[in-house]
């Protein structure tokens, strides 16, 4: 199996119009690359708009068919904040053990975990997992995750695999 195929997607007002430096895109592609042999196939930063969270969101599991997506920001309380709503826009199956494990952990660091509400589910072979918008919160939230994401991973690809090999068999 070719290395996973990843993107990595910042969403913040402030950074889409060159206000604010983007520090956790980069923290994300930091960690991938600390851990893992994937290859970083986009990187983009959009403002807090739902629709075009979601374009962006369809355009790399139907047209790039992405393994994953790792999103930042947007996840709190500010009105603004609608990364959940792109999220269940898009996804086809729930996988909340993920978002329920960041909060768990991430609760031992600070109160305020309680008030992310990130969103992770599966679109076609997509997993999508959002993460929220501090560097800080990114690097934490990817160390409760990382145990699991090869394996997740794995799952997703494995079925295209077997298949390939169930059609080759026939
Ligand atoms: N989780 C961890 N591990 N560490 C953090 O510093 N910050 C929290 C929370 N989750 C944080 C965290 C804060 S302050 C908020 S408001 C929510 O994530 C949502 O963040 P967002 O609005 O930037 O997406």
């Amino acid at each position: 199996m070719d290395n996973p195929r990843i993107g990595i997607l910042t969403i913040s007002d402030r950074s889409a119009r060159g206000e604010r430096p983007d520090a956790s895109g980069p923290v994300m592609r930091a960690f991938v690359e600390e851990h893992w042999s994937w290859v970083i196939a986009e990187v983009r930063i959009v403002p807090d708009e739902r629709e075009t969270i979601r374009a962006t969101l369809i355009e790399w599991c139907d047209l790039l068919h992405l393994n994953l997506i790792l999103t930042t920001g947007g996840t709190g309380f500010a009105p603004r904040d609608v990364t959940p709503e792109a999220t269940r826009d898009v996804i086809e199956r729930d996988a909340p053990g993920l978002a329920e494990a960041m909060r768990a952990d991430s609760l031992k660091k600070t109160p305020h975990a309680m008030l992310s509400r990130a969103v992770c589910g599966l679109r076609g072979r997509t997993l999508i997992v959002n993460l929220p918008g501090s560097p800080k919160a990114v690097r934490e939230n990817l160390e409760t995750i990382a145990p699991a994401l090869p394996h997740a991973l794995d799952l997703l690809r494995e079925a295209s695999d077997s298949e390939a090999g169930h059609l080759r068999a026939a």
